[in-house]
């Protein structure tokens, strides 16, 4: 059976005291919260993963992530972090193609699919992020947009690899906005992404692959949009800042 997950993405939020104060009272909160094959993912910035992950230790369920890694295994380039630097802080997943990373950073597809590979050679889970823009949306372009973005960016990976990755589609007309897909816009786009990979990896792939949805999921929306059978799960921005919050958001599976 497929895991169950929401990931929080504290983005370039919390300095290091506020981000250690916050992901004690999300684990106090939640770890009750989350069981069986259900988990709870914090991508917080770099320079919370060291100690985050410590104080994850002790949940089986809760787990901590980067928001990005370079493409290269090391070397000179100042001011970036590799994938083998974000495994020894003790992080287990990071979050690749984020839109914000597309859109502010230039990631093509063709990066994306590097920094796939060095992740997954260093023993990192990537949260891989697809979606289409609201002019995509409206040209009627979303499904081939995903579709490119999955052949590009993961379709390289051979099936045992690819077993390692969580897909998020996170339409970047509702990233931040307040704007949430509808449960039926939502469902349709998992249920073609999962039919995607049953064309290119089986059923049995397809079926255990965990796709979460994001944009701005919510403590209110979040009950309807996990309730739909290719949904499982959420990757949570704003929502992620707030104890309270994330927490009723991990409740929502129950
Ligand atoms: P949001 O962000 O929940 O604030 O819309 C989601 C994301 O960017 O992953």
């Amino acid at each position: 059976m497929r895991k169950k997950i929401v990931a929080g993405n504290w983005k370039m939020n919390l300095d290091y005291n506020e981000g250690l104060a916050l992901f004690s009272e999300v684990t106090n909160m939640v770890k009750d919260e989350a069981t069986g094959n259900q988990q709870v993912v914090v991508c917080s910035p770099f320079i919370h993963l060291h100690s985050l992950a410590q104080l994850a230790k002790g949940y089986s369920n809760i787990a901590v992530g980067a928001q990005n890694a370079h493409q290269a295994e090391s070397g000179a380039y100042t001011g970036e972090v590799s994938a083998k630097q974000v495994k020894s802080t003790g992080a287990e997943y990071v979050i690749l193609g984020h839109s914000e990373r597309r859109q502010y950073f230039g990631e093509s597809n063709e990066l994306l699919a590097k920094k796939t590979d060095i992740a997954l050679a260093n023993g990192l889970k990537p949260i891989f992020c697809i979606g289409e823009t609201l002019q995509q949306r409206e040209a009627n372009e979303h499904f081939g947009i995903i579709k490119s973005q999955l052949e590009e960016g993961v379709f390289h990976l051979d099936a045992d690899k690819f077993g390692q990755v969580v897909l998020a589609y996170e339409p970047v007309w509702a990233i931040g906005t307040g704007v949430t897909a509808t449960s039926d816009q939502a469902q349709e786009i998992h249920a073609f992404i999962r039919a995607e990979l049953a064309t290119k990896y089986g059923q049995q792939v397809a079926d255990d692959t965990t796709i979460l949805y994001g944009g701005s999921c919510n403590a209110k929306n979040a009950g309807e949009l996990f309730a739909c059978a290719d949904i499982d799960g959420g990757l949570i921005g704003g929502a992620s800042l707030k104890s309270r919050d994330f927490t009723d958001i991990v409740k929502a599976f129950n």
